[in-house]
């Protein structure tokens, strides 16, 4: 038995809605009456003269407080108190009790009543306490509504994450595999070589060795990063810069994306040590190489600079705007020393409507397979926690250029 309040109705949902569901449970018509009286302007009310007709309305409806009669023929109230529990454990309930049962009712506080009130009860009094318990009711809706929204952005969070470096990782991997046909094929001319004139030319034989050395070492690099990926706090957060750039273009010569155009990556004059995770740099390069590589299919030039700055960085020159863009500018300070990573191509460059968008997770403007729309919101997150700063420029047409700015001193 469902009782509204007479001036609302189930389809005037935007008050409806708004209000809230008191189950009333008494075997006797009196209280049961009066308690619908008191609180019908407030609540909407579900009435009940039995235990087993509360739980069948508890089960069909959604009830934020009930208040119960503790001695009804049947169940009592503290065993229907237990069973709302299990239907709900967040349903406020108040047992109303005689005064030869309050020991009883003491004993539903500690199996989760939220009160009780002796009959008869003074009205003053039932009113505060059911609206009470009602706030309780929100107020634990509201922490339960918060703690879901927590839940699903940490959800996203590690999503995000495991995916980025289950990327990274199979990048890795995926490349030691053909590295290592490459080995074996090149072993290969050489013993075929070697069956049909006897031995192999000198200038040949050191061919073949220094293309097995330069596999050799890409494969020794991919195994270095990849066990970076997996374990970033058990490698040294210190690294040569030369030593990443000249990591990059091994990586970058032997990726079938640079095929047909031309890619530079200069050192720095004087090689330094910074105190940041060679993993990290080398996951920040790549991916803005491999976007500026993919720029274009017609042949275009792709180059990789780096410069260490030792003072203060002009930001008032960096501006964000229709042709340029500032990330995480808010956390930077630009006080030196600075390492400045710098990827440039003289692709199509970005339009001005998706150069606001390209940081965002999963935007790409390539085709399904070609694009995960993942590469530059992992470099920003790289970079915010590097705390350092990302300046994009860009002129369609002509180009465009990505400069990592990160701190480079001692930490
Ligand atoms: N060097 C670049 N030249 C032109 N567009 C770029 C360049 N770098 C990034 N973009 C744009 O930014 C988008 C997002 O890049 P990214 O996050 O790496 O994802 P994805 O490469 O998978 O598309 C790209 O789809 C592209 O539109
Ligand atoms: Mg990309």
């Amino acid at each position: 038995m469902r009782l509204l309040h007479p001036s609302a109705s189930v389809s005037d949902s935007a008050t409806a809605s708004a209000r809230r569901t008191l189950l009333i449970v008494d075997d006797e018509e009196g209280p049961r009456q009066s308690l619908r009286v008191v609180f019908k302007d407030a609540y909407d009310i579900l009435i009940a003269d039995s235990g087993a007709a509360a739980i069948e309305l508890a089960k069909n409806n959604r009830v934020d407080a009930a208040v119960l009669d503790i001695r009804m023929a049947g169940m009592s109230g503290t065993e229907l108190l237990a069973n709302l529990k299990i239907i709900d454990r967040h349903i406020e309930v108040l047992m109303l009790t005689a005064y030869e049962t309050v020991e009883t009712a003491k004993q539903a506080l500690r199996h989760g009543a939220c009160d009780y009130l002796t009959k008869p009860f003074d009205l003053g009094v039932i009113r505060q306490s059911v609206d009470n318990a009602m706030q309780r009711r929100a107020l634990t809706d509201s922490l339960r509504a918060n703690s879901q929204e927590l839940n699903e952005t940490m959800d996203e969070l590690r999503h995000q994450q495991r995916t980025q470096s289950e990327i990274y990782a199979s990048v890795m991997h995926d490349i030691c595999g053909p590295l290592s046909s490459i080995t074996m094929i090149v072993e290969m001319v050489k013993m075929d070589l070697e069956t049909a004139h006897g031995s192999v030319p000198a200038p040949m034989l050191d061919r073949l060795t220094q293309a097995n050395k330069q596999a050799a070492r890409c494969i020794e690099i991919s195994r270095r990063y990849l066990r970076g990926s997996r374990a970033q706090d058990a490698q040294p957060s210190a690294v040569l810069v030369n030593q990443v750039i000249s990591d990059v273009r091994e990586l970058v010569a032997i990726n079938p994306l640079s095929k047909g155009h031309q890619f530079t990556a200069m050192p720095l004059a004087r090689d330094v040590l910074v105190p940041i995770n060679g993993t990290e740099l080398v996951q920040i390069l790549l991916n803005l190489v491999n976007n500026a590589l993919q720029a274009t299919k017609a042949p275009h030039t792709v180059s990789v600079s780096a410069e260490y700055l030792d003072a203060p960085l002009d930001l008032s020159r960096l501006v964000d705007g229709p042709a340029e863009r500032l990330i995480n500018r808010e956390n930077f300070s630009g006080a030196p020393p600075l390492l400045a990573l710098c990827v440039r191509d003289d692709g199509p460059g970005i339009m001005p409507d998706v150069l606001p968008r390209v940081f965002e997770t999963y935007f790409t403007t390539k085709g399904s397979g070609e694009g995960t729309g993942l590469g530059l919101s992992i470099v920003r997150r790289l970079v915010a926690r590097l705390h350092g700063a990302i300046h994009v420029q860009t002129t369609p047409g002509k180009g465009a250029s990505f400069t990592v700015y990160l701190p480079a001193g001692a930490k």
